[in-house]
């Protein structure tokens, strides 16, 4: 059975925020090919989607996928309503977009990610192949995303850096990096606190 919007924002809330109810709709559905199609097309449960952590890329760290996605959405909102204060209509921002590409900008990564034989969190075979930000706008497409925020999730990595980013693609990005580059250096120095345990 379908995960509806209501489920979709248990995991997050943000999504019910997005004024457009059909863009909500498609964003809800977006999410539930993934999650049902994804992990090797055994589908993910909620459970282990909140057991995902942020990155593989960063070492030990204790920061959630999910938790990343609702920081990115929540500093996405929060960064928009700085620039409207500051510059008002001079730096335009769609919110609806905003928010529909920062829930999206990571919904490939039900593809990207499997799970090995001890139900550790792997990057799988597809994953190998197509990096999230594409099977991101391909997931995307399917659903009638606007382009608009078919472009965040495109562009949100390294992917876009030879991009021209639209106003809430740069937003969404500096967000996501602001994550990343912390969980990073988390990741770095619970490796070197665990060697110097080691070492002692
Ligand atoms: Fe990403």
């Amino acid at each position: 059975m379908a995960f509806t919007v209501n489920d979709i924002a248990q995991l997050f809330p943000d999504l019910l925020q997005i004024r457009d109810a059909g863009l909500r709709e498609r964003v809800a559905a977006v999410w539930d090919d993934a999650i049902r199609n994804g992990c090797g097309g055994r589908g993910w449960t909620f459970d282990e989607l909140r057991a995902i952590p942020f990155t593989l890329l960063a070492g030990p760290i204790r920061m959630a996928f999910v938790e990343h996605l609702n920081s990115c959405a929540r500093q996405c909102l929060r960064i928009a309503d700085v620039l409207q204060e500051t510059f008002g209509d001079r730096v335009p921002v769609h919110r609806d977009h905003l928010l529909a590409g920062s829930l999206l900008a990571d919904v490939g990564k039900m593809l990207e990610f499997d799970k090995d034989a001890n139900g550790k969190i792997i990057k799988g075979a597809f994953g190998d192949l197509l990096r999230h930000p594409f099977s991101g706008v391909a997931l995307c497409y399917k659903h009638g995303l606007p382009a608009e925020v078919m472009h965040i999730v495109a562009t949100h990595s390294h992917e876009g850096d030879k991009v021209d980013r639209s106003i809430e693609s740069i937003i969404f990005h500096h967000a996501d990096f602001i994550d990343f580059d912390i969980a990073k250096l988390l990741g770095k120095r619970a490796l070197a606190a665990a060697a110097a345990g080691k070492g002692a």
